[in-house]
């Protein structure tokens, strides 16, 4: 018989990857006592992996206008502009929330922010710290950041088993030992579920438990048809499958060469168009994998990155390095209004596990870490203002069901980055939630749309612009965000 420990706190937050930390610590900061449960240590959160930097108009040839269009344009129709609209405006100014807790960006030769370029932006405007090392730093300082704060409780090694409602309130979290904290509101920052698909290139926990827990508390979720295919991650090369060639290396300018030794598309176009274009080069010459030349990059701006694949044994230098595409970021997830809050009364999300309608069918490289952090503080804000919860008795925790080998094979082979009917009935009966969600999802979308792409469907139908499948019954129904 599990422990029944309790511990009561104004807020807790599951989930310790970027977004996670930065809204516990906006939380701290603003007075209030926070609990954060994190299932995995921090250098296993999607966070810590992330290599791309984080976008925000800082450039003198820049503005907040400009990155909207970029977004919108990369997001096929389907982005939520209100929600789009606050992150380009706010991203500039948690640049300096950030470097205020000393977090270093990478500086250019005069001092100045050295802004990088990655697919689908029209300018430079991609803040790194150590190069592609940026998701590690951010999250050790952070960390570091929350370490000195008294109010904060981490409990890493911990894992959140269900979220514990009274009349239809989220006042808290059950965990998997038995211990239960009760709060005024509750965040979801456990990320996405890209580790759901057997290729990949997330940390084994992206298997989109928050997605379950909230689900299982009446969360509406939505998007869940969209996951995004990097399109460079190491093939082939044994311990090294799924390893991430960050696309800021594009942006300094490596080339994707096919077997035929030519260059086959723009390789800073939007990652939906560069990842199906590899796609194609794959299938049409039976291949695994496709080149990717960093022969003219400086190598040495990207320590981690030259580090891992020359442990490989393989030299960017004078070789090209085989890449194909990997399941990597999930756009769906629990739907969340302008400030993370769910339809379920104190239950907030935030991070890749939110869907906002803030990337819609495709999300603009190095979006993300922004996201995690202006909606991180937002959400922050607005769950202190929920009414102090009075929970009673906690609900009995319940062992979580994680996604099987067959499971992770049948996602790549059923719902990757080209799927029909046949494929995608096949995951409707299958023994992971989630995986089901998705097929569902990517049944009711019957049209091609950024990483969507129905073989059955090929065409983009302009009457689902903006209209999102959200589930919150038995089946997908379609709302439009604005
Ligand atoms: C990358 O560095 O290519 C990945 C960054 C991102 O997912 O935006």
């Amino acid at each position: 018989m599990p422990g029944r420990e309790r511990i009561e706190t104004e807020l807790v937050v599951v989930g310790a990857g970027a977004a996670g930390l930065y809204a516990a610590l906006n939380a701290a900061s603003l007075g209030a006592s926070v609990t954060v449960i994190s299932a995995t240590p921090l250098a296993q959160t999607a966070s810590y992996w992330a290599q791309g930097g984080i976008a925000a108009a800082l450039g003198d040839d820049d503005s907040p206008a400009l990155h909207l269009a970029d977004t919108e344009r990369a997001g096929r129709g389907l982005v939520r502009r209100s929600a789009a609209e606050i992150l380009v405006n706010e991203a500039p100014e948690i640049i300096a929330d950030l470097q205020r807790i000393r977090m270093r960006f990478d500086a250019d030769s005069d001092g100045a922010l050295a802004l990088g370029l990655e697919g689908g932006h029209s300018r430079r405007r991609i803040v790194h710290a150590g190069g592609s090392s940026t998701g590690r730093r951010l999250a050790r300082q952070l960390s570091a950041a929350l370490v000195r704060e008294p109010r904060v409780t981490i409990l890493e090694g911990t894992r959140a088993s269900n979220l514990w409602a009274e009349d239809g309130r989220v006042v808290g979290v059950v965990c998997e030992d038995g211990l239960a904290v009760a709060a005024r509101a509750a965040i979801i920052a456990t990320g996405g579920a890209a580790a759901l698909w057997q290729r990949t290139t997330n940390p084994p926990g992206s298997i989109g438990i928050g997605i379950t827990l909230a689900r299982a508390a009446g969360a509406a979720v939505a998007d869940l048809e969209f996951v995004q295919f990097h399109p460079t991650a190491v093939t082939g090369v044994p311990g090294r499958e799924g390893y991430l060639i960050s696309e800021a290396i594009r942006g300094e300018g490596a080339t994707l060469i096919g077997p035929d030794g030519e260059r086959f598309v723009d390789e800073l176009a939007p990652r939906d168009e560069v990842a199906r274009a590899i796609w194609s080069v794959l299938e049409q010459h039976s291949v695994d994998s496709v080149g990717l030349d960093m022969r003219a990059v400086d190598a040495g701006r990207f320590p981690n990155i030259a580090e891992a694949l020359q442990q490989s044994g393989l030299n960017p230098s004078s070789e090209l390095i085989p890449v194909a595409p990997a399941a990597h970021y999930m756009m769906g997830g629990v739907v969340s209004d302008l400030n993370g809050a769910t339809n379920v009364a104190g239950l907030y999300v935030i991070g890749e596990s939110a869907c906002s309608g803030l990337h819609g069918a495709n999300r603009l490289a190095s979006n993300s870490l922004s996201e995690c952090i202006v909606f991180g503080a937002r959400a922050a804000r607005k769950a202190l203002d929920e009414p102090a919860a009075v929970a009673g008795q906690p609900p009995i925790s319940v062992a979580l069901e994680l996604p099987s080998q067959a499971t992770r094979e049948a996602m790549w082979r059923n719902a990757g980055l080209i799927r029909d009917r046949a494929g995608l009935e096949l995951l409707i009966d299958d023994p992971y939630p989630l995986a089901a969600m998705v097929a569902r999802c990517a049944l009711a979308r019957e049209e091609s749309r950024g990483t969507h792409w129905r073989s059955d469907f090929p065409a983009l139908e302009p009457e689902l612009d903006l209209k999102h499948a959200v589930i919150s019954g038995p089946e997908p129904t379609f709302e439009e965000w604005h």
